[in-house]
């Protein structure tokens, strides 16, 4: 059999990882600032890591979630504590499209209402509904396309309140900061009004922080920048440092129903065990500031470089835009100065590492990128 070919692929095998940096499988080191699409949050193979998912994966893999998940209670606890939502609750999926899938989903159940607001350059993923509020329509199929979404532009204020006057929306949902859309920062302006918006015509505020979350943006979420709180919010990617596993945070405002939400693999004993592991981790090195104040180094060297046409960013989540096509130079990132990093559209090169880049990476990213302009 075949591997389905859907991924244009780079001629290079990852066999192993450490920290910041990777290995292929001739041994050459590869610096990291991709974390493999944002998802490496506490470095590759972190001791603590490896040791709670092998110790766990020998204890108990799996089992179903018809019975009591101890390790379920200990995640929601402390990731309640660290990300400053104690009173919402945790449900616990697989991947950023199924949090989304969900949150799109609870939201309707609790409103009864069906139309859903999403923003230009928006990306939620791959399955029904959260494709269907994605702006890129060459990922809809025609089998996705019966839901009855609107899209406006971000910061825009003033188209919010048009559509939103209507009172036929059920939720809104925009991310913490655009990542395939080129990182893209919402106004924290325009997030508090958003926020007062959907309170007024009692519409859900649903916020993605698949990518934008987890300490990534220097704050555990990038929209508290704005002081505000969502209604729900969806995390993936680092929560669990590249164990398949995501999360739809609750405010206590939505009844749980039995049965109205669910899954098999969704919570099982060795992603939790790894989760839980993740936050420790972050607590204890210290990582959400880590990524503030390298994130903020970074941001202000590589603003003083010449012939960039912008560079944005908060903490590790960083856009870099050319006035060209940035092929070439990501090629001779990678194959001449052996630096892993991520693209949006054509022209922008993505820096998502993982959160504890030293500022000696931060040094040596610069430099060898200053080699290939
Ligand atoms: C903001 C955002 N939402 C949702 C997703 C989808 O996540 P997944 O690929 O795990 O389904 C992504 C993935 O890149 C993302 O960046």
């Amino acid at each position: 059999m075949n591997l389905f070919d859907v991924y244009p692929l780079f001629p290079i095998e990852i066999t192993r990882g450490k920290g910041c940096h990777v290995y292929d499988k001739e041994g050459t080191e590869y610096l990291d600032l991709y974390g493999g699409h944002a998802v490496i949050s506490v470095g590759h193979a972190h001791p603590d890591y490896v040791k709670a998912i092998s110790d766990q994966v020998a204890q108990l893999g799996f089992y179903s979630n018809s019975v009591v998940n101890g390790l379920q209670r200990r995640l929601a606890e402390k990731l309640g504590k660290v990300c400053g939502y104690d009173d919402y609750a945790l449900f616990l999926i697989n991947s950023g499209a199924e949090a989304n899938e969900n949150a799109l989903k609870l939201a309707s159940f609790h409103n009864g209402k069906k139309q859903v607001l999403a923003f230009k350059h928006s990306f939620h993923g791959r399955t029904a509904a959260a494709v269907k509020v994605t702006d890129i329509p060459k990922y809809v199929a025609p089998v996705n396309e019966g839901m009855e979404v609107n899209f406006v532009e971000l910061n825009d204020i003033d188209a919010v309140r048009r559509e939103l006057s209507k009172g036929t929306y059920s939720s809104v949902i925009i991310e913490g900061i655009q990542g395939i859309g080129g990182i893209q920062i919402p106004d924290d302006g325009f997030m508090q009004a958003l926020r007062a918006e959907c309170d007024k015509h009692d519409v859900v505020l649903i916020l993605d922080e698949i990518q934008s979350g987890y300490g990534r943006s220097g704050k555990f979420f990038a929209h508290q920048y704005a002081g505000i709180k969502a209604d729900l919010i969806t995390v993936a990617k680092g929560i669990c440092n590249g164990f398949p596993m995501s999360g739809l945070i609750i405010s206590p405002k939505f009844t749980p129903v039995y049965g109205q939400l669910g899954t098999t693999f969704g919570g099982n004993h060795l992603g939790c065990a790894g989760a839980i592991a993740v936050l420790d981790i972050i607590e204890k090195e210290h990582l959400i500031e880590n990524a503030a104040k390298v994130g903020a180094w970074l941001l202000n060297e590589l603003k003083g470089i010449k012939g960039l046409k912008e560079v944005r960013g908060r903490g590790l989540m960083i856009g870099l835009e050319f006035e060209q096509p940035i092929k070439e130079i990501r090629r001779k990132l990678l194959f001449e100065q052996h630096v892993f990093t991520g693209v949006a559209g054509t022209n922008t090169i993505r820096l998502l590492p993982p959160l504890c880049l030293t500022q000696a990476d931060a040094e040596e990213f610069v430099k060898r990128f200053k080699k290939c302009l």
